[in-house]
């Protein structure tokens, strides 16, 4: 017997991954045969792999293994010494292809990473990518390498009635003593990080689809039985995903089966496992009692982004990890093309821009900043990162504001139809652009492997009709890239007349492609202000030069949606960071803004909520060289009374009136209705509290959705005192059994802004229903006091060292979900001296542990950097 650990040496630092250094593989496995033994404390798995010789070379089969307890190994049917080198085990094969036969002994129940086969909730199930398989079974744990499964599973009956696996099912019986075993397989060569198996007494919501050529797909969503009345909103999703991907990309769905499980630990949103993707309960699970209109948008994204990658992922997949954002990007562009389409394409714009600039623009403006496509990493876990995710899809957004929606089209169709069945690179991606479309991409390449993001700043100059955008970028040095190159940056641009408000110039797209370029308008009649990066059409920062009541009358009068909405954040945020820098603040202008937003006809509740509501304490704080949180905060809060106070008829009329939202709608008006309440009751509050407490208890009382009840929750808890006590009490004891919606309990405690939070925390860790081991709850409490600046940013760097103890004991059961934690502590450059000297003291505490995990270890060093 062998116990096979991974081959991390405390004392030495963990070696560094290369893009370049990538090689392919020296054996293939196309078929591997899995027999799973299930039982939660002792699982035994017996694989049998077919390899053969990949190229002209004698080196031996290398499988990757750990923490697995090797029990024999047989190559042809013999018996072999297991000879473990580097943690790897390896194999001499005499010819150019073999059998290789191995028995492992693994312990799901012990598992608390979360990777590999672990047991959920008396479910087992499985999480292999990015390298999870290897804790499952010896193999060639990376994306290249494709085989067929058939899987082979028994287990107790009575305690696993449900059995399943990628594919179809070939076979199910008795297996004697009280077992039973199923049998599936799945005709798709796939790589390892998309096998799964779940096992559990699970309850299904069935339905069906019937796909554009007639076949008919048998839809599954398996959950506890107790759990089945809150699968619909999911099933719904996933019929229109199906339905979107053959209407919009051509896609159509290639097994008889699609199967979605539900677990509560989980590290991510979800997985795409072929035919058997499986879930975080908190993207499944949800009706208006318990989950909020944004969850229930979540819930729809996450499903139809897991069904996608069915195309974008599994039939084309990636031959390395640096090339994740070749199906991450693609996916990410894709769902959020399906919430488009679905709901309103206004605000799903502004909530992509928002995520964009809370999540990625700090981390491309940081220590731990990378390219979409990284050329280096130590641990491949940190790096499913917004750059990845989100900018990623961005990058393709560009490219097909740059082709047309048309050549796009072209362009996927090509790649997916050139690259089926094989694992490919960003660069295979951009080549099917290239030859599809006809357009030269080589400079469009730069978005693939420059950090950092761009600024541009414009400048319109209007002299006898005529008018000339002035353009300027410049690519901020990042870790590893100290010089840049100018990119392509599609901006889309028009003029707006000052008198008449109207576009004297349509949209064109101007694609800025050196350092500096001058864009001439002709016959331009009337003086003009510019909407530039309309609908964010460029991942960009644009600084512009503004006239004297530009941005106001834009923030008003913009033709283009997102672009009005930005036009106020610019407001707010000049005037903000006016009064951060030590000037009086003066609401005037942003008052006049919202006041206007609030009263107008034309726009409707959900962009209104969105365009009243300030920039965030972090976009705020990132913009600042030597922030201080407090102040930030300060100022923030002033600005929220002073537009509390002066508008509050027009938020009180804005209130009532969006009060009137159905509460068993889920349309697009009734939602946005909602969303304009709490927008709406949150200002109130901060102009008036008495009166915010009486209508937040109020609307908390009379909640009969969980949007409604949350928002004023959190009002109530900021506003603080008896009513915000009894509120959460109250809340605790109406959910107490779904782990789902304690999590709100602990998140909404760890957001109240200010310094007193850190001892709700403190208080919050200790109670009965914290548990570390589960990442939605911890996430829920340490994710969120991260999140607030004015409570994280104690200027006694208290928050600093809750978070550091947080991530060090996290850290010994999940080191995945632990690196999550470290980025805030990472964002001491932006901060006053004070502070950021013991956020880096925090940063070396966690370094000076000892048997800290590489996942920890590689962005706490980074982030001190
Ligand atoms: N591919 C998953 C997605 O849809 C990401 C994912 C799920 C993941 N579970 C994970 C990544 C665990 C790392 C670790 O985006
Ligand atoms: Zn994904």
């Amino acid at each position: 017997m062998l116990d096979v650990r991974p081959a991390l040496d405390a004392a030495a630092a963990p070696p560094v991954i290369r893009r370049e250094d990538y090689q392919a593989p020296d054996w293939l496995v196309p078929e591997i045969a899995l027999d799973f033994d299930l039982d939660p404390a002792r699982t035994v798995v017996r694989a049998r792999l077919s390899v053969t010789r990949n190229g002209d070379h004698d080196r031996p089969l290398r499988l990757d293994g750990e923490e697995l307890e090797l029990l024999s190994v047989r190559v042809d049917g013999e018996a072999r010494e297991g000879r473990i080198e580097d943690g790897r085990l390896v194999v001499d094969i005499a010819g150019g292809g073999a059998t290789v036969e191995t028995e492992v002994a693994i312990a799901p129940e012990k598992n608390s990473q979360l990777m590999g086969l672990y047991a959920s909730g008396g479910i087992l199930c499985t999480q292999c990518e990015a390298e999870g398989f290897r804790r499952i079974t010896f193999f060639p744990d990376r994306p290249d390498v494709l085989s067929r499964y058939r899987v082979r599973l028994t287990a107790d009956k009575a305690r696993y009635p449900v059995l399943l696996s990628n594919g179809n099912p070939i076979e199910e019986g008795d297996a004697g003593e009280g077992r039973h075993f199923a049998v599936w397989e799945d005709p798709f060569p796939k790589p390892s990080y998309l096998f799964a198996i779940v096992a559990g007494d699970l309850a299904c919501n069935r339905d069906r689809f019937r796909t554009m050529t007639g076949r008919s797909v048998e839809l599954g969503i398996w959950v506890r039985e107790a759990d089945l009345p809150k699968t619909a909103h999911a099933m719904q999703a996933l019929k229109d995903a199906f339905a979107w991907d053959e209407e919009v990309y051509g896609r159509e769905y290639d097994l008889d089966r699609f199967n979605i499980v539900a677990v509560s630990d989980f590290n991510f949103g979800a997985m795409e496992n072929k035919g058997l993707n499986i879930f975080n309960t908190r993207y499944v699970l949800a009706d208006a009692e318990t989950a909020s209109d944004a969850d229930i948008d979540a819930v729809a994204a996450v499903v139809a982004h897991e069904y996608f990658h069915n195309w974008s992922g599994n039939r084309v997949t990636c031959r390395d990890w640096f090339q994740l954002s070749l199906k991450e990007g693609l996916t990410v562009f894709r769902d959020q093309g399906f919430s488009e389409d679905m709901g309103s394409k206004a605000v799903q714009r502004i909530d992509q821009v928002r995520t964009l600039r809370a999540a990625q623009f700090p981390e491309d403006a940081g220590p731990l900043a990378h390219p979409i496509r990284p050329d280096s990493y130590i641990e491949i876990a940190n790096f499913y990162t917004a750059t990845v995710y989100n900018k990623g899809a961005e990058v393709i957004r560009m490219l097909r504001t740059i082709l047309g929606a048309e050549r796009y089209r072209k362009g996927t169709d090509l790649y997916f139809n050139r690259h089926d069945g094989q694992a490919v690179t960003c660069e295979d991606f951009v080549r099917a652009m290239e030859d599809a479309s006809g357009i030269d991409l080589q400079q469009f390449r730069l978005w693939y492997s420059q950090a950092g993001t761009p600024r541009v700043r414009a400048r319109l100059e209007q002299a006898n009709g005529r008018a000339a955008l002035h353009l300027s970028q410049e690519v901020p040095a990042t870790p590893g890239q100290p010089a840049k190159q100018p990119m392509v940056v599609p901006l889309r641009v028009a003029l707006i007349g000052q008198t008449s408000g109207r576009e004297i110039v349509g949209e064109r797209l101007v694609l800025l492609r050196t350092g500096e370029q001058v864009e001439p308008f002709a016959s331009v009649s009337e003086p003009a202000y510019l909407s530039i990066n309309r609908g964010f059409s460029a991942p960009v920062i644009v600084e512009a030069e503004r006239r004297s009541g530009e941005i106001e009358a834009l923030a008003v009068s913009d033709t283009d949606s997102f672009a009005r909405f930005e036009a106020g954040q610019e407001l707010m945020t000049r005037d903000l960071m006016a009064a951060i820098d030590g000037a009086e603040l003066d609401p005037s202008a942003v008052v006049a803004a919202v006041g206007a937003t609030l009263r107008s006809n034309v726009l409707d509740a959900a962009f209104k909520a969105d365009a009243i509501a300030l920039p965030g304490e972090n976009i705020l704080i990132e913009k600042l060289d030597a922030a201080d949180p407090a102040r930030v905060h300060a100022v923030r809060e002033a600005m929220r009374r002073a537009i509390g106070t002066r508008l509050k008829d027009d938020l009180s009329r804005a209130y009532m009136g969006a009060s009137r939202a159905d509460p068993d709608s889920l349309s697009g008006e009734a939602k946005g209705n909602r969303r304009l309440r709490g927008a709406t009751l949150s200002l109130l509050a901060a102009g008036d509290p008495a009166l915010g407490r009486s209508l937040a208890a109020r609307q908390y009382e009379g909640a009969r959705t969980m949007t409604d009840r949350q928002s004023a929750l959190m009002v109530l808890a900021m506003l603080g005192g008896d009513e915000a006590v009894a509120a959460l009490d109250d809340f605790y004891r109406r959910f107490e059994s779904d782990p789902l919606v304690i999590d709100k309990w602990f998140a909404v405690q760890a957001s109240v802004p200010g310094e007193a939070t850190l001892d709700a925390v403190t208080r919050l860790a200790a109670h009965p229903a914290f548990t570390l081991a589960n990442p939605n709850r911890l996430r829920a409490l340490a994710g969120n006091f991260a999140g607030t600046p004015s409570a994280f940013h104690r200027e006694d760097g208290r928050g600093y060292d809750w978070l550091a103890e947080m991530i060090v004991a996290a850290d010994k059961l999940n080191p995945q979900t632990a690196a999550r934690f470290v980025a805030p502590l990472g964002r001491w450059r932006k901060i006053e001296p004070g502070r950021a000297a013991k956020m880096r003291g925090a940063l070396e505490r966690i370094l000076g542990e000892p048997g800290l995990s590489k996942d920890v270890f590689e962005l706490a060093s980074k982030s001190l950097g």
